[in-house]
C-alpha cells in the first residue's frame, strides 16, 4: 500500500508545514549544508541568492539527479511513470522539498519501495506548490509516482494534422522558465543543477529526443508492454532543470559533420538538413570566439510549427521553430543563438530568473560574434542594429519601467513578465560596451575566462559585478562611474554611453525609403542584392502613413504578401496592419494558423486589436481557430490580447 497524500488542514508537522508554504517558502530551521564542491559558486554574493519562483530549501535537501522512467500515453495524452530523485541532505534534514504543478501525485516511496509521508502545499496559480516529502534518517533518494494532466504547460500534444507529415502525433516539452514542474517533480530552480537520466516508452513507430545522449537511437522492445518501444537517454552534466527536455514523434535524422546533425519529422529532415548544413562550421565558429564546446554532440530538432519559440537551448539538442527553414540559410542567426547558449545559459547559468539577461544578453552579444565569424562585419552590423531598432521600440512603449532594468525584481510575478527585447538587446548593447571600452583583444579574454571561471556554476547579477571588478576593472577607480555600470545593471532605460550599431548597409536602405516616400516608384527603387535583413530593415523604416496607392505599388513590385521568408511577411503583415491594407488579410490569416511562434503572432494580434472597428472582429475570430493550435506559452500570451 502506497501512502496518501494528506490535506494540508490535517495538523500534522509537515501538513503545518506545507499549509504555511501556500502563501510563503520554506525557512528551515535546520543547520545548513555547506554545497558540495561542483555547484559551490565561488562568489560570495551568488552563495547567498534566493531563488523566489522555487519552494525548494536546495541548502537542507537538494535534487542532484533524476531518473525518468515515463511512458508517453497519446490517446489520454499523459506522460505516467515514476521520477527518482537522488538527494544531498542536510545531516539534520527531516524532509526535501520539490516544486509540482497540475500533476497527478499518485505516491511517493524510498529507494526500496517503502511508502513515504508526503503533503502537497496548496497550489498557486504561477508556481504550483510545494511537495514536502518526510526524509527518514539518511534516506538519499526518493521516488515520485506521478502522471501529467491536462494543465501540464510545458507539453504539447499535437494531433497529426498539427505535424507537417500529418500522419503521425507529436508531442514536444518546453521547460523555461518554470513549467519543467509541471511534468516533472523536482527542484525546478536555475540554482539547482541536477544530472538526468531517462527511459522514454513511446508507441511503435515513433521516436523519443530528449537534451541528453541517446543512449538508444532506434529505441528497444519493451517485454510486455505491447507496442511501446524503449528510449534510454543519459545527461551527465549537471544542468539547470528547465533545460531537461523531451520531442517524440516520427522524427528522423540526417549527420551534418561529425558531432552536428538535425532532426525533423519525416517530412521536413531534407528542407531543415540543406537549411542547416553548415551547422559543423558555426559550432567551430563558436570555439574559436570563446573556447570548447563542452557537451559533446551539437544537434537541432526542427519542430512542427506550433513550437512556441524560435528556438530553445536544450543542451546537446536546440530546439527550433521550422519558421527559419526559409529556403536560403537567411534566419540561420537564431541557431548561432542557441549554440551561443552552451557556453552562456548552459555553462554559466542565471541563478534566478532576475538574472536573465545574464543568459539572454550575453547570448546576443556571442550569437552576433558568431555571425561575424561566418558571415562577415556587414550582415553583423545589420543585425546588431535591428536589435537595437527593436529595443528603441520596445524602450518607448515600455508600461513598466522597473521592467526596462537588466536585474529585475519579479518577486511574486511570473518570470515570463520579464521577458522581452531588455534582457537580450540592452543586455548585448552593454556588453558592446564593455568591448569597446576594452577593446575586444581583452574583452574577449575577459568573456573566455568568465565561461572557464563559472562552467557549471550559477550566475548572479552582483557576482557579475563582483568578477568585473576583479577582472576588467580592477585597479581603475573610476572605470565604474565612467562605465554607468550601476545605471545600465540596475536603473531603466538606456544609458547615454549606448552605442548605436552603423551599419553602412542600411544607411543605403533608409535612402530608397526616403526616395519611396518622396514619390520614386516602388520598382525605380535600388535594391538589388538585398540580403533579408536589409528588407526587413526597409519594410521595418517605412513610415505608417502611406496611402492604399504605395502599400500597393510596394506589394506589386517586392511580393511581399507572397513572401515565404517568415521575417519578411511578419515585418510586412504588421505594416499591412497598421494601414489597414486588406489584400494582406489571407495571407495574414494563414500566418497565423500555420504557426504558433510567439514573437510572430503576439504583435500581429496585437496590432489587430489597435485597429478598432478594423482588426478586433478578425482577430478574435482568428484566434478563436487558432488558439487550440498554440503551445500553452503562447496561448498565455494572446489570452492577456485578444479579449
Ligand atoms: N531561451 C530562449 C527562449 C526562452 C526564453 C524560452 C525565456 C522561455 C523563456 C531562447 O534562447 C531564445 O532567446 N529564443 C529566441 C530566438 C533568439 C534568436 C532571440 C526566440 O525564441 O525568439
Ligand atoms: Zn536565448
Amino acid at each position: 500500500m502506497r501512502t496518501k497524500g494528506f490535506a494540508p488542514d490535517r495538523r500534522t508537522t509537515i501538513g503545518l508545514m506545507a499549509a504555511l508554504m501556500g502563501t510563503t517558502f520554506l525557512t528551515a530551521c535546520e543547520p545548513k549544508v555547506e554545497p558540495a564542491s561542483d555547484d559551490s559558486a565561488p562568489l560570495a554574493l551568488v552563495r547567498s541568492a534566493k531563488d523566489v519562483h522555487s519552494y525548494a530549501d536546495p541548502n537542507v535537501a537538494r535534487v542532484r539527479h533524476v531518473d525518468l522512467d515515463l511512458t508517453a500515453d497519446f490517446r489520454a495524452k499523459v506522460l505516467k511513470g515514476t521520477a527518482a530523485l537522488t538527494l544531498q541532505t542536510a545531516p539534520t534534514a527531516r524532509q526535501v522539498v520539490l516544486d509540482v504543478k497540475a500533476l497527478d501525485i499518485e505516491g511517493v516511496t524510498d529507494a526500496s519501495g517503502e511508502p513515504l509521508k508526503y503533503a502537497l502545499g496548496t497550489a498557486h496559480p504561477i508556481f504550483g506548490a510545494p511537495l514536502t516529502i518526510e526524509l527518514p534518517q539518511g534516506a538519499q533518494k526518493v521516488v515520485v509516482k506521478y502522471k501529467t494532466t491536462a494543465n501540464t504547460q510545458a507539453l504539447q500534444w499535437l494531433d497529426p494534422s498539427q505535424t507537417e507529415g500529418k500522419k503521425h502525433p507529436f508531442l514536444l516539452s518546453q521547460g523555461q522558465s518554470i513549467l519543467t514542474r509541471t511534468w516533472i517533480p523536482t527542484q525546478d530552480s536555475p540554482m539547482v543543477r541536477q544530472t538526468y537520466s531517462a527511459i522514454i516508452r513511446v508507441p511503435a513507430p515513433l521516436k523519443a529526443v530528449m537534451s541528453a545522449e541517446m543512449l538508444t537511437p532506434d529505441g528497444e522492445a519493451s517485454p510486455g508492454n505491447g507496442d511501446l518501444r524503449a528510449y534510454r537517454f543519459k545527461m551527465d552534466q549537471a544542468i539547470p532543470p528547465y533545460l531537461i527536455a523531451l520531442a517524440i514523434g516520427d522524427i528522423s535524422f540526417r549527420p551534418t559533420g561529425d558531432r552536428t546533425g538535425v532532426y525533423a519529422e519525416r517530412a521536413t529532415i531534407t528542407r531543415a538538413a540543406v537549411e542547416l548544413e553548415d551547422l559543423e562550421k558555426f559550432v567551430a565558429a563558436a570555439e574559436k570566439l570563446y573556447g570548447p564546446y563542452r557537451w559533446g554532440r551539437y544537434d537541432v530538432l526542427i519542430l512542427p510549427p506550433s513550437f512556441p519559440f524560435g528556438g530553445m537551448e536544450n543542451p546537446r539538442l536546440t530546439f527550433a521553430t521550422p519558421t527559419i527553414l526559409a529556403g536560403d540559410k537567411s534566419l540561420v542567426s537564431l541557431v548561432a543563438h542557441e549554440l551561443a547558449h552552451s557556453w552562456s545559459g548552459n555553462l554559466v547559468t542565471n541563478a534566478t530568473w532576475n538574472d536573465f539577461w545574464l543568459n539572454e544578453g550575453f547570448t546576443t552579444y556571442f550569437e552576433n560574434r558568431i555571425m561575424e565569424e561566418m558571415y562577415g562585419k556587414d550582415r553583423a552590423l545589420m543585425l546588431q542594429s535591428l536589435g537595437y531598432s527593436s529595443l528603441q521600440e520596445t524602450l518607448a512603449g515600455a508600461k513598466e519601467p522597473g521592467l526596462t532594468q537588466l536585474h529585475t525584481d519579479l518577486k511574486g510575478r511570473d518570470p515570463d513578465d520579464g521577458f522581452s527585447d531588455i534582457p537580450y538587446e540592452k543586455g548585448a548593447a552593454f556588453l558592446r560596451l564593455l568591448e569597446q571600452t576594452y577593446g575586444r583583444k581583452k574583452f574577449d579574454a575577459w568573456l573566455k575566462g568568465y565561461f572557464t571561471r563559472y562552467a557549471f556554476k550559477s550566475m548572479t547579477t552582483a557576482g557579475f559585478v563582483e568578477d568585473l571588478r576583479e577582472t576588467l576593472l580592477k585597479g581603475d577607480p573610476g572605470a565604474e562611474d565612467r562605465l554607468k555600470l550601476d545605471e545600465w545593471l540596475y536603473k531603466p532605460g538606456l544609458p547615454s554611453n549606448a552605442i548605436k550599431p552603423q551599419s553602412e548597409a542600411f544607411a543605403k536602405v533608409e535612402a530608397q525609403v526616403e526616395a519611396f516616400t518622396k514619390g520614386t516608384p516602388a520598382k525605380s527603387l535600388v535594391t538589388e542584392g538585398w540580403v533579408t535583413q536589409e528588407w526587413q530593415h526597409f519594410i521595418e523604416s517605412l513610415p505608417e502613413t502611406l496611402s492604399l496607392e504605395q502599400m500597393k505599388d510596394l506589394d506589386t513590385a517586392f511580393a511581399f504578401t507572397s513572401s515565404r521568408n517568415s521575417e519578411i511577411l511578419f515585418a510586412w503583415l504588421k505594416l499591412a496592419i497598421a494601414h489597414r491594407y486588406e489584400p494582406a488579410l489571407p495571407a495574414l490569416e494563414t500566418f497565423l494558423t500555420s504557426q504558433g511562434r510567439r514573437r510572430f503572432v503576439s504583435p500581429l494580434y496585437t496590432a489587430l486589436m489597435a485597429q478598432k472597428g478594423w482588426g478586433v472582429d478578425m482577430a478574435k475570430r482568428v484566434y478563436a481557430k487558432a488558439r487550440p493550435l498554440y503551445h500553452s506559452v503562447t496561448r498565455a500570451t494572446v489570452d492577456e490580447t485578444v479579449k
